[in-house]
């Protein structure tokens, strides 16, 4: 069997089309357009170009945005009076703080500083929260870009299906456990002291790999028509891109695969923006203002 590709690139461009013309309908009727700041911390060189990707999608869908670069030497008092200003401005329905900050930085407790209707990352504990009990409000973008990526194939109910996830971030692992409970299938999350990755890969229906080092999963590992999604972006020596999953030979046993570049990366941009306008929505259905 040879996989047929999800093409994430071009879901992600449907989905931002959609919300393109969704902002237009807004702003016809009066409505703000909706509005995101991002703040970089630091001089990471792939934070930086992902920032710029998602400034650049706010430009292309008619969003709002801001980016806020500050020093790596910014304190935490620094930092939590940048977003203490972004969560009063009214103009700016989601505030998006680039992970990872310098260490002298408690992630955490930034990111519980901002105000949970603002949170399009999905990763206030209000938000893990409200996914943990079922009924979710703003969700962690890579893995409802992924759900979304799944809906999206012919064919295809992940109802019942044996899920192995390698790898258990905060940003993408557990909360796509969650996503995936939601979804019916049987979850098994894979880590660091995970005794036989191989015996859990080879039997699962669904593979999600997000853990940042190339080639970890076996492509021979992948069990006949299974479907394969990579969430790694690995550089290598030679300049190229690659995923966590050993592609060419994945590709010979899955069903499905999402291509590094081109997969989820993207859809973890749109899905971005999607989360974007429903914080203004949100904003628009309280009476905050
Ligand atoms: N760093 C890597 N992925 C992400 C993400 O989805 N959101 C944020 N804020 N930082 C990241």
């Amino acid at each position: 069997m040879t996989a047929r590709i999800i093409d994430g690139k071009a879901i992600a461009g449907n989905l931002k089309a959609e919300l393109a013309t969704k902002v237009e309908v807004r702003v016809n009727e009066g409505k703000a357009r909706p509005g995101l700041a991002v703040i970089l911390v630091g001089n990471d060189a792939a934070s930086s170009i992902y920032v710029n990707k998602k400034v650049e999608a706010c430009k292309a869908i008619g969003f709002n945005s801001e980016k806020i670069e500050l020093p790596a030497t910014t304190s935490e008092q620094e930092l939590l009076a940048t977003i203490d200003k972004l969560n009063d401005d009214p103009t700016i329905h989601g505030v998006l703080l680039q992970l990872p900050i310098p260490e002298h930085i408690d992630s955490n407790k930034m990111l519980e500083h901002i105000a949970p209707h603002k949170d399009v990352d999905g990763f206030h504990a209000f938000n893990l929260g409200r996914l943990v009990q079922r009924n979710p409000l703003l969700r962690s973008c890579t893995p409802k870009g992924i759900v979304t990526l799944l809906e999206s194939l012919e064919g295809v109910d992940v109802r019942g299906m044996d899920a192995c996830i390698i790898g258990a971030s905060n940003i993408v692992g557990r909360p796509m456990a969650l996503e995936l409970l939601i979804k019916g299938c049987t979850v098994t999350v894979c880590h660091r002291f995970t005794k036989d990755l191989q015996a859990h890969v080879s039997r699962a229906d669904l593979v999600i790999a997000a853990v940042g080092k190339p080639g970890i999963v076996n492509g021979d590992w992948i069990k006949p028509g299974a479907i394969v999604i990579d969430v790694g972006i690995n550089r290598l020596e030679d300049g190229s891109i690659v995923g966590d999953i050993e592609f060419d030979k994945a590709k010979e046993n899955a069903s499905w695969i999402t291509p590094v570049p081109g997969g989820v990366g993207p859809m973890t941009v749109a899905t971005l923006m999607e989360n974007t306008l429903i914080a203004a929505e949100l904003d628009e259905n309280t009476d905050r203002n």
